[in-house]
């Protein structure tokens, strides 16, 4: 198994394609497990702090109900929880966290805050999404992928919607595992031109297509799986209304579906909203994975978080 002693996880660009594929190979490895009840207290008497500026369903209950089967403690501290919501500095809460904790998952808005956090933090520090990335969904998404295609090189995901955190960290994560990715996104809502570069440059390496277009149809042509997001992210509430006209388009339903290659899989990070970004019919439709792809969250949290953090 993987070691990634003394790192952190703030993108998937910090981490090594052979490194993120042998956490997926650790967290399906782990899932037999679980499902086995086979003990496995590889965090035995350690301890993760989960900071949450922003809500969350999915990583707060995974990574806590991981930390407790690795044979250790996690800590639900949101927003009105901790003195930095009252002024503390981000500095001097990495630095006291630090000497309580083995680990710090944090959810937060401002990606350079987290930054800012881990600079200071002697423990590793997991970005649990902000405002720009959500690497630990992209390694589940990754690990979901491995398991209904067999294998991830040549494949093609096109991700249909709005240009932000789930689109960014897709384009890096499987940029680095050599599959191709499509992005499509209305005019003014595409993903930042740096991190499309970076991904660009990763993919150099793994001969995968890493593009972006307003065109849903030519985004999913051929795709082996097609995702989508909500149109309108935690933060971004007040556009909300002027977001479902421009994104009224770029519904995934059976129609966007059938370009893809037949045996495609959909994806969706959740939480989900039926009749915006995808259909009723294809969310809960044969094709869709989304809560085996929700499961693997703690599945490949637990393999991260042993990487990061076992002696
Ligand atoms: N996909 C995801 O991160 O969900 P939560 O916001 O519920 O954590
Ligand atoms: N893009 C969404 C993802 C939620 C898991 C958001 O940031 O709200």
């Amino acid at each position: 198994s993987v070691s990634l002693k003394g790192k952190h996880l703030l993108t998937l660009a910090d981490i090594a394609k052979e490194d993120i594929m042998q956490i997926i190979l650790d967290a399906i490895k782990l899932k037999d497990m679980q499902k086995k009840g086979i003990t496995h207290h590889y965090l035995k008497g350690k301890t993760l702090a989960m900071i949450f500026e922003k809500l969350s369903t999915r990583t707060r209950v995974s990574f806590e109900v991981g930390m407790f089967q690795l044979g250790g403690h996690a800590l639900f501290l949101g927003k009105d929880d901790l003195q930095m919501g009252r002024g503390e500095t981000v500095e001097d809460t990495a630095k006291v966290l630090s000497r309580f904790v083995d680990g710090i998952m944090i959810r937060a808005y401002s990606h350079e805050a987290v930054e800012q956090l881990a600079h200071n933090s002697s423990v590793p520090v997991i970005n649990g999404l902000t405002d720009d990335y959500h690497p630990c969904q992209v390694l589940a998404d990754l690990m979901t992928l491995y398991e209904v295609k067999g294998n991830l090189e040549g494949k093609k995901l096109a991700y249909v919607g709005d240009g932000n955190n789930m689109a960014h960290s897709l384009m890096i994560g499987c940029a680095k595992l050599g599959v191709s990715c499509s992005i499509a996104a209305p005019k003014g809502y595409e993903p930042k031109q740096s991190i499309v570069k970076k991904a660009q440059e990763f993919a150099k390496e793994t001969d995968a297509v890493i593009e972006v277009t307003n065109d849903p149809k030519a985004a999913v042509k051929g795709a082996d799986a097609v995702y989508t997001d909500v149109w309108t992210s935690m933060g971004w509430e007040d556009e909300q209304e002027e977001r479902l006209k421009s994104f009224a388009d770029f519904q995934v339903n059976s129609e966007l579906m059938s370009e893809a290659d037949p045996k495609a899989v959909f994806l969706h990070c959740l939480p989900a909203h039926r009749g915006e970004e995808v259909s009723t019919e294809v969310i809960d439709g044969p094709q869709s994975i989304v809560f085996e792809e929700a499961e693997n969250r703690l599945h490949v949290q637990k393999a991260l978080m042993v990487a990061l953090m076992a002696d």
